[in-house]
């Protein structure tokens, strides 16, 4: 299993923000955004990850993570020259991908809570079992019309259709931009029409799953909080949420390099090493605390 995080975009509804930092390197909190991103991928044990970025923004991103060893992960780095539809990362991503299954996250989308089933998804999704190729999630929102919704059946529950930004929406349950495929996501996405809007829609990757009954949609519990940051509001409340959670609990979400420790991607001598190349800073002293902690558990 191989991850993609997809992190262009025009990011315009953060304007004039995003003309000075990337929507996905803006700070939520304490954290450049595509830590929280790439933390869910981490805890899903994907280890390889290719990170699609803007031409222009990409060299910001190499500075951030670098090849990703620091947290025991190899990152890749594609650039999507025009930001032409979220089902293009999969022709981006290709020979990244040689014919794998992958969970692509959206850099704008952040997920807190227990992720158990998440991985339990890739497991599923690895095990392949009842010709099961694709699985995506459904989360109740208030504004469905901003995304793509699915509709279910009344009685049987089974998914009927999805649809991408319905003017009258048949359901609350909005596709969050996480997306497990199998290796054909690239095939599908080639032999794709664009929408009217230009766009190689992730809705329509999603149906050709869903018309050949290879799909599987589940529903995220209401305990698991599912943000996306793409409006001054909605950073906002996000830079809010991760600011409460941490200082009440005093630990970090999303700390990459506790992560990489915890999923024992790196050993104790390769996380000393990396907290003394970290700049003297209070997120040093927390992977120092870390450290400790974890030597007497
Ligand atoms: P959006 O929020 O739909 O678009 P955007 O980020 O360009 O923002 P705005 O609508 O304000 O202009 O994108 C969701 C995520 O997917 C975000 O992380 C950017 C990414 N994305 C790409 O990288 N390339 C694309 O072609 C599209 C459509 C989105």
């Amino acid at each position: 299993m191989k991850g993609i995080i997809l992190a262009g975009g025009a990011g315009s509804r953060l304007y004039p923000l995003t003309s000075v930092v990337t929507k996905q390197l803006q700070p939520i909190y304490d954290k450049p955004m595509i830590y929280y991103p790439l933390s869910l991928l981490m805890m899903c044990g994907i280890r390889e990850v290719l990170i699609i970025t803007t031409e222009y923004d990409q060299p910001f991103f190499k500075n951030l993570l670098s090849d990703g060893s620091r947290f025991g992960i190899k990152i890749q780095f594609e650039t999507q020259p025009e930001p032409k539809g979220i089902a293009q990362a999969y022709l981006i991503g290709e020979k990244f991908l040689q014919g794998e299954d992958s969970l692509m996250v959206l850099g704008d989308n952040l997920f807190h809570g227990n992720f158990a089933s998440f991985r339990a998804a890739v497991k599923q999704q690895l095990a392949k079992e009842d010709g099961l190729k694709a699985q995506v999630f459904a989360y109740p929102v208030t504004d469905p019309e901003r995304y793509g919704v699915v509709e279910f059946d009344k009685k049987t529950k089974e998914v009927k259709s999805i649809v991408e930004k319905p003017e009258k929406p048949k359901s609350n349950y909005a596709i969050p931009g996480l997306y497990l495929m199998d290796g054909s996501a690239p095939e599908r996405a080639r032999v794709q029409k664009p929408s009217p809007r230009g766009e190689l829609e992730i809705t329509d990757l999603i149906q050709s799953y869903l018309d050949e009954g290879s799909l599987r949609v589940e529903v995220i519990s209401r305990g698991m909080a599912w943000l996306d940051t793409g409006t001054p509001q909605s950073l906002l409340e996000a830079n809010a949420y991760i600011a409460t959670l941490e200082q009440r609990q005093g630990f970090k979400v999303a700390c990459l390099e506790e992560i990489g420790l915890r999923m024992n991607f790196v050993d104790t001598n390769h996380f000393r090493k990396v907290i003394s190349e970290t700049p003297n800073s209070p997120y040093r002293d927390y992977l120092n605390i870390i450290l400790k902690e974890y030597e007497e558990e």
